[in-house]
């Protein structure tokens, strides 16, 4: 029987986790907010210690990016000292911490690599950068999977509110001077799976640094025509995407404008990311049934 214990059951990633196909002999505890608050750590030693799980995945993070430049206290606390104290207790079981594109600047002409430097530019990239850094010094085999552009058919996220948006509207304005590379939560739950497994097997590659993120770069515009196109297909009224830039879309928190994660490492593995278009055509049918 393998034990993992998952934080953060509820949202994106957790809920994909939760429907995923799981491996034989897994038994999977996800907890919740109501299970447990994250800016708790010794609740969360506690928790590890009375499970005694042979993996974890924290996919549980203070992720309201605009909202973290006025909270920032509650981000450091969810995203670097809640996660420290996972790998701590964690005791040397693997351990799937997830992050974020938002550790770089942003200025790179070409997709970012593992080993590029962390260089984040608002207060979310910070805590979710230091996060990654105390995980590593308290973990040495712990893994890390960036990632970028979540979206499900779960929770709010930039695909639903496109949906939204939709129903009412015939044009959004949408920035198309962002790149990067959507991620379908159901595609990066199949991801940390295949990490487990690989790491429970004793394969030492798998400790460290690893971008996952949707096949194939787009920017947020071109992302939302693809949504509009899939929707009326399906009969929803058209939806036209006027393109601006971020200079005309103000928001209390930087964005990179280069979020394109490099996969390379992680596709040697071979766990490779379907494309997120793939994902985004299984969103819209679950969601427009
Ligand atoms: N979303 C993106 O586009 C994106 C992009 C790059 C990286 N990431 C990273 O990917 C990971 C998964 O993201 P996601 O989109 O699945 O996140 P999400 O949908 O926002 O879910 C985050 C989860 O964390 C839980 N949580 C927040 N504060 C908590 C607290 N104090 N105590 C206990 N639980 C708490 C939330 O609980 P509730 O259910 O109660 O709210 C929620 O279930 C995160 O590490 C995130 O930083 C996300």
């Amino acid at each position: 029987m393998t034990r993992v214990l998952l934080f953060g059951a509820n949202g994106q990633l957790g809920l994909a986790l939760r429907r995923a196909k799981l491996p034989a002999g897994w038994t999977l505890k996800a907890l919740s907010r109501a299970d447990l608050d994250l800016s708790d750590t010794p609740a969360i030693e506690a928790a590890i210690a009375a499970f005694k799980p042979d993996s974890i995945i924290n996919a549980a993070a203070y992720t309201a990016v605009d909202k973290a430049e006025s909270e920032p206290k509650l981000a450091f606390a969810l995203n670097r000292d809640a996660p420290a104290a996972m790998a701590r207790a964690a005791l040397g079981a693997p351990l799937i911490h997830i992050s974020t594109d938002y550790v770089f600047r942003g200025d790179k002409r070409t997709p970012y690599l593992e080993t590029d430097r962390r260089d984040p530019i608002n207060t979310y990239g910070r805590s979710k950068a230091e996060g990654e850094i105390a995980v590593l010094e308290a973990h040495a085999r712990a893994t890390i999977v960036r990632t970028s552009w979540i979206f499900s058919a779960d929770r709010a996220n930039f695909l639903k509110t496109m949906l939204r948006l939709a129903e009412t509207r015939d044009e959004v304005a949408v920035v198309s001077d962002q790149r990067g590379r959507p991620t379908a939560a159901h595609d990066l739950a199949r991801a940390c799976i295949a990490l487990v497994e690989q790491h429970l097997a004793g394969d030492s590659h798998t400790a460290g640094l690893f971008h996952f993120a949707g096949a194939g770069e787009t920017s947020w515009a071109e992302f939302a025509e693809a949504i509009f196109a899939e929707a009326a297909s399906r009969g929803r009224r058209p939806v036209h995407v006027r393109r601006v830039t971020t200079g005309d879309f103000p928001t209390p928190a930087k964005r990179p404008v280069n979020s394109s994660l490099d996969t390379t490492k992680i596709e040697a593995l071979g766990i490779a990311p379907a494309p997120w278009r793939d994902g985004a055509i299984m969103c819209l049918d679950a969601l427009l049934r």
